[in-house]
């Protein structure tokens, strides 16, 4: 039986529940106490959870508390995971690991030093969706991949999030920093480190409406780009083209898309688990459908329509499991797949595209990371309840 370590969480927002709902499907960690910078949120969460609330402060000296859960808004992430690391305790933070690099660097080196894990979502690529997508590179069905698409695009979040200000804000503002930690972790994963970035940007309408909520109806401004058009080339010589956007109201492309030597392949939506993979080894032929809703993190397990954005009405949400498994491999003393080295590229390959894209010139990416290895069945089951 694995050791169930106890998790003290930071940041009681909406983000939360999914991973309370976590402790139903994985068996190594127990969120025992809880702690907002706005103490409603933090009690509202205690009552419902039937856990306890603390101050921030008093939740990072609990001497119980093994790992943070940092699930705070992503500018806060740097000093809280630093603080929690500070107080000698392992953190788990929601993406992005950090706002910038310099931050993210600081984390990571600090961790070391200290011999505690430091662990970041996304986990969603160790979902049946990402880890079906390598099976069928690892087997070369497609061959050497060549090019590649990927698109993240919709009209934004101020129609349905009552506070939808961050969004659009300066600093950590816009689709790169939201959705590209996402695309950019399964492509990693999938493909191996980035190398080099070039983009340009569109800055879509200077002022956007709040749509539901106390709020509905008022004007905020935009204050960054919502527009990304990127070209990333790997360090495997794969060329991706890279959409996110903020400024698009529908479309039919696929999440990712990866045309081979001998044929092409869609990868399902990298901020889910489940999802079929597709793929066509000839011009004109069926594509053959590689399902994964039996996979233990593929299979369906929300039905109905959500409110978060983050779950469409069929699929699979497993999120949590990167915390698990990196409470496991704190236990078995291995190396996590969350970990901070990928995360740390995943901010450099970010920040790299912002400002490739902003200034037009073409950015080295400078970090580098070993690719996360296959999250096997075995493995997978020892974590699973
Ligand atoms: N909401 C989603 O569907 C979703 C999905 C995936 C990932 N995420 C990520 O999860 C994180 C949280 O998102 P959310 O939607 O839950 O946000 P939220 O705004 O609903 O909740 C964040 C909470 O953190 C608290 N907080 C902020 N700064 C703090 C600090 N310094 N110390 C303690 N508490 C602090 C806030 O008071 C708030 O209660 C973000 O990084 C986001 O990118 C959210």
């Amino acid at each position: 039986m694995n050791k169930v370590f106890k998790v003290g969480l930071v940041g009681c927002g909406h983000i939360a529940e999914t991973y309370f709902r976590a402790h139903k499907y994985f068996n190594n960690f127990k969120i025992i106490k809880c702690a907002d910078i706005k103490e409603k949120a933090s009690k509202t969460c205690a009552k419902r959870y039937g856990i306890k609330s603390l101050s921030v402060k008093d939740l990072l000296k609990d001497k119980e508390i093994e790992i943070i859960l940092n699930l705070t808004i992503p500018k806060a992430h740097y000093k809280v995971a630093k603080n929690a690391l500070l107080h000698n305790k392992h953190v788990y933070s929601e993406k992005p690991m950090a706002i910038n690099l310099k931050n993210g660097k600081e984390l990571v080196k600090m961790a070391k030093r200290k011999k505690l894990y430091i662990g970041n979502a996304p986990d969603t690529f160790l979902g049946g969706g990402n880890q079906k997508s390598k099976e069928i590179l690892e087997k070369k069905l497609i061959g050497k991949i060549n090019l590649g698409n990927a698109i993240f695009a919709f009209p934004g979040v101020q129609s349905y999030h009552p506070n939808p200000e961050p969004w659009f804000a300066k600093k950590e503002g816009g689709p790169v920093i939201d959705m590209g930690p996402y695309y950019l972790t399964a492509l990693v994963n999938l493909l191996g480190p980035a190398k080099e970035v070039s983009g340009s940007i569109m800055r879509g309408v200077k002022k956007r409406t709040i749509g539901i909520g106390p709020k509905k109806g008022r004007k905020f401004k935009v204050k960054c780009p919502t527009t990304y058009l990127a070209t990333i080339v790997f360090e495997n010589k794969t060329i991706i083209r890279l959409t996110l956007s903020f400024d698009v109201i529908a479309h039919q492309r696929n999440h990712i898309e990866f045309y081979g030597n001998k044929g092409s392949m869609i990868v399902p939506d990298p901020n889910m688990f489940g999802g079929s993979v597709y793929v066509c080894k000839k011009l004109g032929e069926s594509w053959k459908e590689h399902k994964t809703n039996k996979m233990p993190l593929g299979k369906i397990n929300i039905r109905g329509k959500s409110l978060r954005a983050n779950e469409s009405p069929i699929n699979a949400n497993y999120r949590g499991v990167g915390l698990s498994e990196m409470a496991y491999c704190i236990e078995k003393k291995k190396r996590h797949r969350c970990n901070g080295e990928l995360s740390l590229h995943v901010l450099d390959i970010i920040q790299s595209t912002m400002k490739a894209s902003i200034t037009g010139k073409k950015q080295k990416i400078k970090t580098t990371c070993q690719i996360p290895k296959k999250f096997n069945l075995k493995e997978i089951k020892k974590i699973m309840r």
